[in-house]
């Protein structure tokens, strides 16, 4: 049986217009405008392509977008101050600098010096510690795993007590997904696993999960015989691989090697089209919430 499809582009077009609403909200009833600060320190092709989407999103919603580009020679210290700046700019509500910067940049220290209330890719460590305590209902959640909770919420998918092991122990997506399928919440309540390179008999606790989330960044690396038939199957992997068809030069892929997968699977998300365009969709949720919770805004 075919699997059904999570359409990450239709479900993200969903959230676009729900926060569409928001923003207009808070330019009506009280005079604000969301604003972004985006920081890229260097010329990393792909970053580059994932900065613009977000200001293009951000623009498309009626977010204040402020994309700052540093040459790849800017020093810890100008980007310290950088950060400073923004945090005292009240214009904006949200600060991100785009992952991973050049290898002479501090990235943990940078984080530590955003302030928690602008941080909206939740990874300072107090945003992650309230997340992980489930105090997060009018904070930041990380914007990938909580656009794959989206995903899943949105498709009538409900993790409580199933079995849900995620691949991969990144701090970006594996432990954050892993905290937010565990929490005692509605939409979550999850029993979960997570492996990782030192795991032993992988495939074997694979083969256990109704919900799969694959983030280890290794193309097709997910086959058909570790999957359960009837499972979840979340793709949160984009993976450059060459395509001399392709006038990029390149084609993108999942972890999941979708064409033996997707016959055993219930649900299942493309690359691209499934998670990707839900992360830029988190992110500008965050900022809104940045935004009401600096000025002590409730929305309905
Ligand atoms: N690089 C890849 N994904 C992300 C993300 O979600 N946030 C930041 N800052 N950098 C990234």
């Amino acid at each position: 049986m075919a699997a059904k499809i999570i359409d990450g582009r239709k479900i993200s077009v969903e959230v676009t217009e729900e926060l569409k609403v928001q923003v207009e909200v808070l330019k009506n009833d009280h005079g604000l405008q969301p604003g972004l600060a985006v920081v890229i320190v260097g010329d990393d092709p792909a970053s580059h392509v994932y900065v613009n989407a977000k200001e293009k999103k951000a623009k498309e919603l009626g977010i204040l977008s402020k994309k700052i580009v540093l040459p790849a020679d800017t020093t810890q210290k100008d980007v310290l101050k950088l950060i400073d700046e923004l945090n005292s700019d009240d214009t904006i509500h949200g600060i991100l600098v785009q992952s991973p910067p050049p290898a002479h940049i501090d990235e943990e220290e940078i984080i530590l010096n955003i302030s928690p209330a602008k941080d909206v890719d939740c990874f300072h460590p107090y945003n992650v510690g309230r997340m992980l305590i489930g105090d997060d209902e009018k904070g930041f959640k990380p914007c990938t795993p909580h656009g794959c909770m989206v995903l899943m919420e949105k498709s009538g998918i409900d993790p409580s007590g199933k079995h849900a092991v995620i691949i991969g122990r990144s701090n970006i997506v594996g432990k954050p997904m892993a905290s937010l399928l565990v929490q005692k919440a509605k939409g979550a309540n999850a029993t979960v696993t997570i492996c990782h390179s030192r795991t032993k008999n992988m495939e074997e606790i694979v083969k256990q999960a109704d919900i799969v989330v694959a983030a280890i960044g290794k193309s097709n690396f997910v086959t058909a015989d570790m999957v359960k038939e009837g499972a979840v199957v979340i793709d949160v992997g984009i993976n450059r691989v060459e395509d001399a068809t392709k006038k990029s030069g390149f084609r993108l892929v999942g972890d999941v090697d979708f064409a033996s997968v997707e016959p055993k699977a219930s649900w299942i998300t493309p690359v691209p089209g499934g998670v990707g365009p839900m992360t830029i969709g988190m992110l500008m949720k965050n900022t809104i919430v940045a935004c009401c919770n600096i000025n002590k805004i409730q929305l309905g």
